[in-house]
């Protein structure tokens, strides 16, 4: 057994008619009379590998039997093609050892369990097929952003995650003690790709970051990843241009390489092939005049208490849900009124109420994915809107400089990536979309 060479799942189809040894976790086992059907797991796939009992001899067959579910085996045999279906492998098993049993029972069986139950054993959970699915998807979308701007002239300028001052309000940040100053786990590299977008023309940092609102929806996690693309002398349109290429690139990419994985989630690969250039691109005063439209209908229908909707509000996750099921495709929302937006958005010259701004919302009411715009570049402007959003001004002194030294017009966006995984994917909810996720009420595994 020891000359053998021992190979991965994924590499059986160069094996087929050789006798080879492959290593794993059981990841199922039946049995009949004489046979065992043992399902081998090895993180690239699984195999199934039959036993019979003429071919091992007694005491092999007996010992396979008592093997449990995720212990760790080896299992030689020869590589068979399936006769019928393409690219699916057999092992006719001739050797087989446990290199390391389970304590006790595995807790993830094949019965239905709750979400709280696999949320505690997430560690174990990875394991399973849809976990594993997601998490190659994940994958390929974080490989296909670095792709998209490493193909294009950004340089990557990681941000700090330890932070002096609030980039999105400060209502949602995690304070903590930094060598006996007060110190903020970052909300957004943003302020810093600012800086480095003044030294590299396009940079862009990606890593994690922390929003500590009291949120238990399916769209929020308490630590998120971000890729913030910013771009000197780019204006908001611009930026709709990026973000549109950018959203095509990595679902292109992921249906070119993770067909196999969608179809494990049973995704709707058609709405995701409807993903193509251009995005529709709506005013926000068209969204709230779209949104009076469904009201007014509602009312029509007899329903009361339906009042329009307040000019001036962010739109919330229900309305976002109903503009964007008008399309088949991402739908861009640009212009909000600048009273709902952070500190940093340039006003439009054509109506001071609103920012240059943009929201990118994912089409079936996956929700926002992208939030971006053009930046405040007048050091006056800026340091008004510092002082009108009750920010601290001396923790923005090296941001303002920005606008003394060399300003110019710039823009940039924020690509969350659970929520990008969430869609792609077709998750309900973002906390399998993440490794290890962190909400509101949970930070173990
Ligand atoms: O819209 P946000 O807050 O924008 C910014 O932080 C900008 N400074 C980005 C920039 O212009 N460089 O966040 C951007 C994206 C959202 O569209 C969403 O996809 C994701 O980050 N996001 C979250 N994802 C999961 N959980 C949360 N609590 C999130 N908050 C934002
Ligand atoms: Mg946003």
């Amino acid at each position: 057994m020891q000359d053998l060479p021992v190979i991965a799942t994924s590499d059986l189809s160069a094996h087929v008619g050789r006798t080879v040894t492959l290593r794993g976790w059981l990841y199922h086992k039946r049995s009949s009379g004489k046979l065992h059907f043992i399902e081998l797991r090895d993180g690239f796939g699984t195999v199934q590998c039959v036993m019979a009992k003429g071919d091992v001899g007694d005491d092999v067959f007996s010992a396979a039997d008592k093997v449990t579910q995720e212990s760790v085996i080896e299992v030689s045999g020869e590589v068979k093609a399936h006769p019928k279906r393409a690219g699916v492998f057999e092992v006719a098993a001739s050797g087989f050892r446990l290199l390391g049993p389970t304590v006790g029972e595995y807790p993830i069986s094949p019965k239905e369990h709750g979400t709280d139950f696999l949320m505690d054993h997430r560690h174990l959970w990875l394991r399973s097929r849809r976990q594993h699915a997601i998490l190659r998807v994940r994958h390929t979308i974080i490989q296909a952003i670095r792709d998209f701007f490493d193909g294009r002239g950004f340089t990557l300028v990681d941000a700090p995650i330890f932070t002096p001052n609030a980039c999105e309000g400060t209502s949602t940040l995690f304070e903590t003690d930094y060598h006996g100053d007060k110190a903020y786990l970052t909300q957004s590299g943003q302020l810093y790709m600012e800086a480095a977008a003044a030294a590299f023309g396009k940079a862009y940092c990606f890593g994690p970051t922390f929003r500590a609102e009291k949120s238990k929806t399916r769209r929020h996690l308490a630590e998120f990843w971000m890729v913030e693309p910013e771009v000197a002398f780019m204006d908001l349109d611009g930026d709709m241009d990026l973000a549109e290429d950018f959203l095509c690139f990595i679902v292109e990419r992921v249906l070119e390489r993770r067909r196999p994985e969608l179809a494990v989630l049973e995704r709707d690969v058609g709405k995701l092939e409807a993903v193509k250039k251009p995005f529709p691109r709506i005013r926000y005063d068209e969204a709230v005049a779209l949104l009076n439209e469904a009201r007014a209908e509602k009312r029509k229908a007899g329903e009361s208490g339906v009042p329009d909707f307040p000019w001036g509000e962010d739109l919330g996750g229900e309305d976002e849900t109903i503009l964007s099921s008008r399309y088949d495709r991402p739908l861009m929302i640009h212009r909000y009124p600048a009273g709902v937006k952070a500190f940093y958005m340039k006003r439009d010259p054509a109506d001071a109420r609103l920012a240059l701004c943009v929201d990118v919302l994912a089409p079936e009411g996956y929700g926002e994915v992208i939030g971006g715009g053009q930046r405040e570049d007048d050091l006056a402007t800026l340091e008004r809107a510092i002082e009108t959003h009750r920010l601290p001004p001396e923790a923005f002194r090296w941001y303002l400089d920005l606008r003394r030294y060399g300003t110019s017009p710039h823009a940039g966006f924020g690509l969350g990536v659970e929520r990008s995984v969430a869609w792609i994917c077709g998750l309900p909810h973002v906390r399998e979309t993440i490794p290890f996720p962190r909400m509101l009420n949970r930070l173990a595994p």
